[in-house]
């Protein structure tokens, strides 16, 4: 299912780093900021188990998380939600799956991958900022997968409608969210009016 995560500081802060003249330093700052919005809006209906504890006064039934939480970014650009979901979930683990994009045909390429051992029981979150033609993270979500991953929610800041649509009709039990969903993808399948490559403008290669 498709969750736009519309609330007003997402959308301001995405608001500027939308804007070219957004430099790397307050990009990477907005970027984790919005990370640690949208996984505070993500976790809303995870599953919790009860637990008994002993508080300085007395005994009590109360909940925990049922589950340990699993962070894959897809490199590099993922890497830039990690601290600010990390903030909220310290004790969250992370895998890794290297994947780029080629820039004629599109399709992805994997380069590297590492998982913690948790993985098949944890709730998983894939992290990468765009959702274009959904190829790299249809690739990453068939990893972990067979990596026994069972639990998964793919988590972008700016999606197409291309990339939702596949995403939906390869792994329709998986939730995705955005922050935005944009219009289209142009002829070089970058996100219109999106925010232009995010690898590049978080590590400042361009
Ligand atoms: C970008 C982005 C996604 C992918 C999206 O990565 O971070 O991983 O492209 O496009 P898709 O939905 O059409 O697959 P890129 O390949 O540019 O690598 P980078 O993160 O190393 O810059
Ligand atoms: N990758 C990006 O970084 N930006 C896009 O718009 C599409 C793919």
């Amino acid at each position: 299912m498709l969750n736009v995560l519309n609330h007003p500081l997402i959308t301001h802060k995405l608001a500027v780093m939308r804007a070219v003249d957004c430099g790397t330093k307050d990009f990477r700052q907005n970027l984790d900021e919005i990370a640690g919005l949208m996984a505070y809006e993500i976790t809303r209906n995870m599953p919790t188990k009860k637990v008994r504890i002993t508080t300085p006064l007395e005994d009590m039934d109360t909940f925990k998380l049922a589950r340990d939480i699993v962070l894959v970014p897809i490199l590099r650009a993922g890497l830039g939600m990690v601290d600010g979901i990390r903030a909220l979930i310290p004790t969250a683990k992370v895998g890794h799956i290297g994947l780029y994009r080629d820039e004629e045909t599109l399709e992805p390429h994997e380069y590297f991958a590492k998982f913690p051992s948790n993985l098949p029981d944890a709730e998983v979150m894939i992290l990468d900022p765009m959702l274009a033609t959904g190829g790299s993270a249809d690739a990453a979500i068939t990893l972990v997968k067979r990596r026994g991953a069972r639990f998964i929610r793919l988590v972008c800041l700016v999606g197409a409608p291309e990339g939702v649509k596949r995403i939906e009709s390869s792994h329709p039990e998986v939730d995705i969210f955005l922050a935005a969903l944009d219009d289209k993808l142009n002829d070089k399948g970058y996100i219109m009016p999106g925010l232009g490559d995010a690898g590049d403008r978080i590590f400042g290669t361009k």
